[in-house]
């Protein structure tokens, strides 16, 4: 049986309303598109779905990871949608579409990208976790809670077959290196430098006999186009159950809403709420930053769900908690740590003002 590859591919191709949701007319352009790519045998299925102003293309194949069709399948998807988006006057249409033409791949060109190519076990329980108003550095501290903390995820000490550890990749997002940590021998030089999410992201992480277990977009559109151009709203999937976590192990850091980069205008910090599908609409002061995890069986490279696996009671508190912390932060207005810090805004009027006010900063002895 030939390998399964799982491609999760997302852009902002346009919002309804403002940059709150997604068209329902955008969902069924791409679902469209899919059905035929289907047909052809292109792909073997697929699942279209919106967090926020994002579309989400998730797509099983065998093609591998990086393939030039499969890219420009979604490629071409989110150009039909973008015209759609125009037609439909939607705000923001083709915000992530940074370039006129393909190259090959659609990493660098605006859309976020999370991709595995894995030898299917009996039952591959997967989850995939959308988020919107934030950025890729979002699901460092998830990802680390999920595969390095015993306080959260029980299988690292009580489950033989993760009592081992496991391996991290971690981006420097500013100079494109990669560096690989092993825990738990290495959780502290780790944490020196995934514990500053918007420099340093978690991008995979790896069983220690080499399995994949996670993988996270980590595309930062404002630094391909080099100007503010959009929040780049990140995806992970995460491989769950018999070697890797349970999947209660891997939706429980959400439990506790952390403090993310993306709010208001990609220059706020406020907690990520846990949302189901039909609520990943940001909507108070363009939010708070929502996630949603969808859940899926794999079966010979077909797509068995999803389950819209926040929508439960049991992630009541913790979207309480983060409308709490929220109306705190909101209180600190336009001060830090609610606004982020000058060098991590991407909005700011600084330079104008200083420009203004030249000849009125004097120096002090
Ligand atoms: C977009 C976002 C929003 C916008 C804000 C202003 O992802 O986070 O908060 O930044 O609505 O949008 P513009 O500048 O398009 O009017
Ligand atoms: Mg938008
Ligand atoms: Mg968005």
């Amino acid at each position: 049986m030939s390998k399964t590859t799982l491609s999760v591919i997302k852009a902002d191709v346009g919002g309804y309303v403002g940059h709150s949701a997604s068209h329902p007319e955008i969902l069924k352009c791409a679902q469209g598109v899919l059905r035929g790519a289907k047909k052809k045998g292109l792909i073997k299925d697929f699942h279209v779905t919106a967090c926020g102003d994002d579309l989400e293309l998730i797509m099983t194949h065998t093609r591998g990871e990086d393939n030039h069709e499969i890219h420009e399948l979604t490629w071409n998807i989110f150009l039909k949608c973008t015209n759609l988006a125009k037609k439909l006057g939607l705000y923001g249409a083709g915000q992530d579409i940074l370039s006129d033409s393909f190259t090959g791949n659609v990493k660098g060109l605006g859309p976020g990208v999370a991709e595995m190519e894995i030898e299917e076990r009996p039952s591959e329980p997967i989850v995939i976790f959308m988020a919107d108003k934030t950025s890729p550095g979002a699901w460092s501290y998830p990802l680390y809670e999920i595969f390095a903390d015993p306080f959260n995820t029980a299988g690292l000490i009580i489950d033989p077959k993760l009592h081992d550890g496991f391996k991290f990749e971690v981006l420097d997002i500013h100079s494109n290196e990669i560096v690989e940590f092993s825990t738990p021998e290495e959780l502290y030089d780790m944490l020196v430098f995934v514990g500053a999410p918007e420099h340093y992201g978690i991008r995979k992480v790896f069983r220690k006999d080499g399995e994949i277990a996670a993988v996270a977009s980590s595309q930062k559109v404002n630094l391909i186009a080099g100007r503010y151009v959009g929040k780049d709203d990140p995806v992970m999937i995460v491989r769950t159950q018999s070697g890797f976590p349970a999947v209660g192990e891997v939706l429980e850091p959400f439990a506790t809403p952390h403090l993310v980069a993306g709010w208001m205008r990609g220059s706020h910090m406020g907690p990520l709420m846990p949302v189901a599908v039909r609520q990943a609409t940001p909507s108070r002061f363009d939010g708070p930053p929502r996630v949603i995890a969808l859940g899926f069986q794999i079966k010979d490279c077909m797509l068995v769900g999803p389950r819209d696996m926040f929508d439960d009671p049991s992630f009541d508190k913790a979207r309480e908690m983060a409308n709490e912390i929220a109306n705190y932060m909101r209180s600190l207005g336009p001060f830090e740590p609610h606004r982020l810090p000058l060098e991590q805004m991407e909005y700011t009027t600084l330079p104008q003002v200083k420009k203004k006010l030249k000849t009125r900063f004097k120096k002090i002895s």
